[in-house]
């Protein structure tokens, strides 16, 4: 197990930007200091060759100018807030629309986009990196000083990330990872012939700004329906666009449960998802549209990547109904989520 830390790049204004790679043998991460960023993730195939099964960018710049989250770490709030406005305690705040109408992913300048301070964890079985992000009181027009951590952990074939958030004032956190997995890389074509499972039973129906209509459906005889592992293809022709819904899952009580598996039987790589909260997102990389390079000189077309980002349902704040309180101070935000590498 070793972590090595380099010099990634330098930001426009002058700072410093390094990466740390995480290796145990059977996993090999980098992470940035800039966005809490996942760079690159390679996991073993079937014959035991690993590959980076992350979407992302070889250079700081492609991170800079990159408004699709690649490997992102999302906050203060993941997901769509409609029309950027809520209410705490009756006192209305306006948020960045910066989705057509809504707020996505925390604004502007948002988690993605910002310096995080690092340090390194080395224990007897695992290695990680602790990263922290003080977003001040006003930031992105969220209330509240936020102390804001996220860990990344390794240990055998399993990747953790958790995150952690206090505040002084009343705010929403949503915090999740925005990474688009490609079990068979990305050099190998799109992710139409992966199988996915969600352990979901109801997903939220949306409107056409992808905001929650408060609506919460069955997925049976629906191209929402992933109770048993399907190929994506199969179903997301009904689906125009894609899939970018969030899904209610199953066993709702804050305790770490698998949510998702995703099978390549190309590579023979499987990954399964456990998460502490109650919705996930399935989002098939329907915005990437061959505009944009990537690492190893690949052309990210539609569906080149999937993402599946754990969290809050979208637009909580403005749906009572919905399982979400706001952080409190004297509170712990937390959120885990666990993602284990086998193969079939
Ligand atoms: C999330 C959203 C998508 C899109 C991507 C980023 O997955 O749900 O609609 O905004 O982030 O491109």
């Amino acid at each position: 197990m070793q972590i090595t830390e380099k010099v990634f790049g330098e930001t426009p204004e002058g700072e410093t930007i390094f990466e740390y790679i995480l290796e145990n043998g059977q996993l090999k991460l980098k992470i940035i200091n800039y966005g809490a960023i996942l760079v690159e993730l390679h996991t073993p195939d079937r014959n035991g060759k690993l590959e980076d099964i992350i979407l992302g960018f070889d250079s700081l710049d492609g991170y800079i100018n990159d408004d699709t989250y690649q490997g992102a770490t999302i906050g203060r709030f993941a997901n769509r807030i409609k029309d950027g406005c809520f209410k705490i305690d009756d006192k209305e705040y306006k948020l960045a629309q910066n989705d057509g109408e809504n707020h996505l992913h925390g604004g502007i300048k948002a988690f993605n986009k910002v310096i995080w301070k690092a340090e390194k964890i080395e224990k007897e079985d695992s290695i990680g990196l602790e990263l922290s992000y003080f977003s001040k009181d006003g930031e992105e027009n969220y209330p509240g000083n936020l102390k804001s951590t996220v860990i990344y952990l390794i240990q055998d074939n399993t990747l953790n990330i958790y995150f952690k958030a206090f505040t002084d004032k009343t705010t929403p956190v949503n915090m999740s990872h925005h990474s688009y997995f490609n079990l068979n890389s990305a050099k190998n074509g799109n992710i139409l012939d992966h199988k996915i499972k969600i352990n979901a039973n109801q997903y939220l129906p949306v409107n056409k700004n992808l905001i929650p209509t408060g609506a919460i459906k069955s997925v049976q005889d629906t191209a929402m329906d992933f109770t048993e592992l399907t190929r994506i293809r199969k179903q997301i022709k009904n689906m125009s666009g894609g899939y970018d819904h969030n899904w209610v899952l199953n066993k709702n009580n804050c305790e770490l449960r698998l949510a998702a598996e995703v099978v390549a039987t190309k590579s023979g790589r499987k990954m399964e998802l456990s998460t502490t909260k109650p919705g996930l997102q399935f989002y098939s990389g329907n915005f990437l549209d061959g505009t944009m390079t990537g690492k190893y000189n690949i052309q990210y077309n539609k569906h080149q990547g999937l993402c599946l980002e754990p969290q809050f349902f979208p637009d909580s704040p403005n749906h009572p109904e919905f399982p979400f309180s706001f952080l409190r101070p004297n509170e712990i935000y937390e959120h885990s989520i666990r993602y284990r590498f086998s193969t079939i």
